[in-house]
């Protein structure tokens, strides 16, 4: 179905031990109430994919498919923007303006006066910062955004539509983050960031929670629960957020295999060391969404314990899985990283080694995420047409 290719799997020796609770269920039942009722709300489609299945020779395969969420083509639309709502939503009370301002307050802009005196950022391979840019629009703030060279132009135009500044920083990823939380520091904004360390929690946990909704949507979709749930990662927000709902409605014995590019697996590495690492380098991957060198602190926390399996797959992969995708009728439209998790499954499905440390089987039930879609067309094209 796609070429073999070369990949890296390993099982996580700590999986099932007891841990701590990352994502406290309250702070969910908020962000589904909030996110639920904001304009245009809708679930994403979840699609099966019978060829799929049959290639993977597993029982089912479905794709949760991210393209059209809220118009940002990302899951990433859930967990930033939400994350701002929430912020100066605090940060009204703080300030004795309002004691507990909602999102259609904020989006009329009834507080405007209060809002437009913050500033929100954040660093971003791209769809983060979009979500970020996109909720302070909507709610009236401030937005500085920091990208880093390797930040294609058309994501950075479509951050900067939502009227954020875009400033761009030599380096990689990393480089962007430490960039914006030392500018940040100096001019008392607020950073919004997806990862999080030792220090900085709140944030990047709303922006987590955000993101379990995705996976509350698919568990109400799908027809049986999953046995295995392949899921790309970065700096491992997503596949935590994703562990902990997919624990929350269908017990532990779901396998979560965690799936990173090989030239980004700092998740994988971390399995490896026993302990959150880095891995250094220019994070050279066209998977730019999970360009990551650091895990989060958060997501390691759950993931330490909770993956089944970590893997890194080559670029060339996703590549194969984004045509694959496209070719399908109807098609599917799927970004660079939204397939990490797909590719992983085939190249995994295929050989009988891999199939029986993953127990994988002809009766497995396999939940994917399409994290994304063509969010940056001119790269999508060129990717899925080869010109
Ligand atoms: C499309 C897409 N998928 C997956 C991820 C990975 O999310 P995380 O960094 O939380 O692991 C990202 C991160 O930006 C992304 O943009």
């Amino acid at each position: 179905m796609i070429p073999a290719r070369p990949y890296r799997l390993l099982l996580n020796r700590r999986h099932g031990t007891p841990g701590v609770v990352v994502l406290p269920d309250g702070g969910f039942r908020r962000a589904r109430a909030e996110i639920e009722a904001w304009p245009g709300y809708e679930p994403t489609p979840l699609v099966t994919l019978p060829d799929v299945a049959q290639g993977a020779r597993v029982g089912a395969v479905s794709y949760k498919d991210e393209a059209p969420r809220f118009g940002l083509g990302s899951f990433k639309a859930l967990g930033g923007a939400f994350a701002v709502q929430k912020l100066l939503t605090t940060e009204l009370a703080r300030r004795d303006v309002a004691p507990n301002a909602g999102a259609a307050a904020l989006e009329t802009g009834e507080f405007r006066d209060a809002t437009s005196a913050i500033t929100v950022t954040c660093a971003t391979d791209g769809n983060h910062g979009r979500s970020v840019a996109w909720g302070a629009k909507r709610f009236g703030c401030r937005c500085v955004i920091y990208v880093h060279e390797g930040v294609s132009q058309g994501r950075r135009d479509a951050i900067a539509q939502y009227g954020a500044e875009i400033r761009v920083v030599p380096g990689n990823y990393d480089d962007a983050v430490r960039a914006c939380s030392q500018e940040a520091g100096r001019e008392a904004w607020f950073v919004v960031s997806d990862t999080s360390w030792a220090g900085y929690t709140e944030v990047p946990r709303d922006v987590m929670q955000g993101y379990r909704l995705m996976a509350e949507e698919a568990a109400n979709q799908i027809e049986a629960p999953p046995t295995h749930v392949f899921v790309q990662g970065g700096v491992g927000g997503l596949a935590a957020a994703v562990s902990v709902q997919m624990r929350g409605r269908f017990g532990a014995g779901v396998k979560l295999v965690v799936v990173e590019p090989d030239r980004a697996a700092c998740l994988l590495a971390s399995a490896e060391a026993g302990e959150a690492v880095s891995v250094q380098g220019d994070l050279d991957t066209l998977m730019a969404g999970l360009a990551c060198g650091e895990p989060s602190m958060l997501a390691w926390q759950e993931l330490e314990r909770a993956a089944f399996a970590f893997m890194a797959v080559p670029d060339d992969s996703a590549v194969d899985c984004m045509r694959l995708l496209a070719r399908r009728k109807p098609a599917v439209v799927a970004g660079e990283s939204a397939v990490a998790g797909l590719a992983a499954l085939l190249l995994a499905g295929r050989d009988p080694f891999s199939r029986g440390m993953l127990r994988l089987d002809a009766d497995s039930r396999v939940l994917l995420f399409g994290t994304e879609g063509a969010t940056d067309r001119e790269t999508y094209e060129k990717l899925v047409t080869g010109a």
